[in-house]
């Protein structure tokens, strides 16, 4: 383990720890501890440092636990994960995983992280992956022999499955923005991001990313273009690691689930989650935007929109918030 991480374990608990106990810890001097905790601010840590008392992070952590997340679910039983790797600093888990498969790996294997360098969003935009906060998660899936038909509503599946998991948490005002975003009180709270690679109708692989806002640090969220909310402002009763857990639980079934039976079992919940439906809204397309009535989704995942030229399908878009609530 590197010294930082070694360093980030010991402080992750809030409390003060002296710089001379975590020299001896780490088995370093005490002006090495000093220059790894100079470099936390880089990740967005607030370091306080006390005379005579020593060095606290401002608020604790609860850093992700591989032990902790197998045993918290039945993942270490799960025949559904193959593998799961956890990365303290990468670029992307999406990035990651869409390797991983060029290597060969199997489906489920799934890959976390405490922080994105180069976390990606929906339509070229940045996700913001401040350290040890939130939830960066990718995972591979294969469809060996042909996609389902609906192929295009599995990022539907996705969203659905983690606002379900975010709701058995006990949050509620939690819904879907066409076609991906996890919403609660209007506000994001999470996005999804499938990468695919391969035929429609043949061998082909996703990888499907998904981003949760578990506790955003307030100065990493001044950088998020939209209106946000995290888990912990609504509740502080929720492990991360916990959380983590049953939400890579959930997602490796629905997609078992998605392969065996398609989107069928999924839209009843999408329906009940959906936050445009009936709704007057602006869909952002590459040449410019339409205004309709959404009228929910088409077998393939598609939004509807009544428009002055009748209901019109569309696959990919922006639906703009400004008329929903
Ligand atoms: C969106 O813009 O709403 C989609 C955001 C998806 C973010 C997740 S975080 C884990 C995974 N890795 C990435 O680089 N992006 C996705």
């Amino acid at each position: 383990m590197h010294h930082r991480t070694q360093l980030l374990r010991i402080l992750a608990d809030g409390q003060f720890h002296s710089g001379e106990v975590l020299g001896s810890e780490l088995g370093i001097s005490r002006s090495a501890v000093w220059k790894i905790l100079k470099t936390l601010p880089e990740i967005g840590l607030d370091v306080q440092a006390v005379p005579r008392r020593g060095y606290r992070l401002s608020a604790p952590l609860e850093l992700l636990d591989r032990e902790k997340i197998l045993t918290s679910s039945s993942l270490a039983s799960s025949p559904l994960l193959s593998e799961l790797e956890i990365h303290e600093n990468i670029d992307s888990t999406n990035r990651l995983m869409m390797q991983r498969a060029r290597e060969g790996s199997n489906s489920g294997h799934v890959c976390l992280a405490e922080q994105q360098q180069e976390g990606k969003g929906r339509r070229g935009r940045q996700w913001i992956s401040p350290f040890g906060s939130n939830v960066y998660l990718s995972f591979l899936w294969r469809f060996t022999e042909g996609a389902p038909d609906a192929l295009s509503t599995l990022s539907l599946v996705a969203g659905v499955t983690t606002a379900r998991v975010i709701e058995n948490f006990g949050l509620t005002g939690v819904g879907m923005k066409w076609p991906n975003d996890i919403l609660l009180d209007g506000r994001k709270l999470g996005g999804i991001l499938l990468e695919f690679a391969g035929e429609h109708s043949g061998p082909c692989y996703i990888v499907s990313g998904i981003g949760v806002n578990y506790s955003m640090p307030t100065e990493a969220g001044i950088e998020i273009d939209q209106p946000w909310t995290d888990i912990c402002s609504h509740s502080n009763a929720i492990s991360r690691n916990h959380f983590t857990a049953t939400l890579i639980e959930a997602l490796l079934l629905a997609y078992d689930k998605f392969q065996a039976k398609g989107f069928e079992p999924f839209m009843a919940d999408w329906q009940r989650l959906d936050l445009c439906r009936g709704q007057t809204v602006v869909l952002q397309v590459q040449d410019g935007h339409i205004i309709g009535r959404a009228e929910g989704i088409d077998e393939q995942g598609a939004l509807l929109l009544k428009t002055e030229d009748g209901v019109r399908r569309f696959s990919s878009g922006e639906v703009s918030l400004r008329t929903m609530r």
